[in-house]
């Protein structure tokens, strides 16, 4: 049985998207039977998730309307070991209200994630922004959870409110293992970024954050805008290895 690894943080725009994709990408590359799944209806990760070309756009979203069966949503990629669920129709609406309710209310995701989990080694799914209804449910079935935190100097003024949010996800789910506080788009030699990241690690007690930092890298926006995740188009550079390292410790984590 595999683990659900749900990438979460209160905060817009932090990089939990990247993270998915090339998290996903780094653990199938590791030989892992590794289900990406996007719930979050902006639906970012058809982007870059390297689906093959003229893929279809349905996803979640129409297999909860009934529309389509879960077989129909799961997505062959350039990977082998790399299957994708994406959104679906709901990223064309501009009103998500009825999505939202059909997650809260349904039994599907819990459903969903516990069948993914039975026949994958690692199930990652990417979630909207903020502790809203989709990601609490998500975190209610999942196994493991990763915050990334943008270091950048507003760092400063939401690190408390982070704190307060790994505090009431660990203590409304006992089962969940926090595997800790990615530093994201970090830029060695700008002194705003490095002063951010010195206080962010007096901050926070060290056993919340976790050792592997992502750079900054203009490769991760360009591997995205080429449909591919970074650890495939751009395996050497500094961002896309600190991926891969990041998915060997989570991976051999999730197995001891
Ligand atoms: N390490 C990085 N270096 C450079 N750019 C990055 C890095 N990580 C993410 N980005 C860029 O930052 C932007 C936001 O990233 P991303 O979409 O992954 O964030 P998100 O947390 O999923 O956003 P949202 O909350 O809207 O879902 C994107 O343009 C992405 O390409
Ligand atoms: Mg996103």
């Amino acid at each position: 049985m595999g683990k659900v690894l749900a990438i979460v943080s209160q905060k817009g725009g932090v990089g939990k998207t990247t993270t998915a994709v090339n998290l996903a990408a780094a653990f199938a590359r590791r030989g892992m039977k590794t289900l990406l799944v996007d719930v979050d209806p902006q639906g970012s990760v058809r982007f870059g998730a390297g689906l093959r070309k003229d893929h279809p756009t349905y996803g979640f979203a129409d297999y909860l309307s009934g529309e389509r069966t879960l077989r129909d949503v799961l997505l062959p990629t350039t990977l082998p070991w790399l299957r994708v669920m994406l959104a679906g129709s709901v990223t064309d609406l501009a009103d998500h209200t009825n999505y939202q309710e059909q997650i809260a209310s349904g039994e599907q995701l819990p459903r969903m994630l516990a069948a993914a989990k039975e026949r994958c080694d690692i199930v990652v799914v990417d979630t909207p922004p903020g502790l809203g209804p989709v990601t609490r449910r998500t975190l209610a079935s999942a196994d493991r959870v990763l915050i990334p935190l943008q270091a950048e100097p507003l760092a400063l003024q939401t690190t408390p409110q982070i704190l307060r949010g790994v505090q009431d996800i660990v203590t409304t789910h006992e089962h969940l293992v926090f595997d800790g506080i990615l530093l994201t788009m970090y830029e060695a030699g700008n002194p705003a970024c490095e002063s951010t990241v010195q206080y962010i690690r007096e901050k926070v007690p060290s056993h919340l954050m976790l050792d592997v930092v992502i750079p900054r890298s203009p490769a991760l926006a360009e591997a995205f805008a080429a449909g591919q995740p970074a650890v495939v188009r751009s395996p050497a550079d500094a961002a896309s290895q600190a991926y891969v390292n990041l998915a060997t410790k989570l991976a051999e984590r999730a197995a001891g």
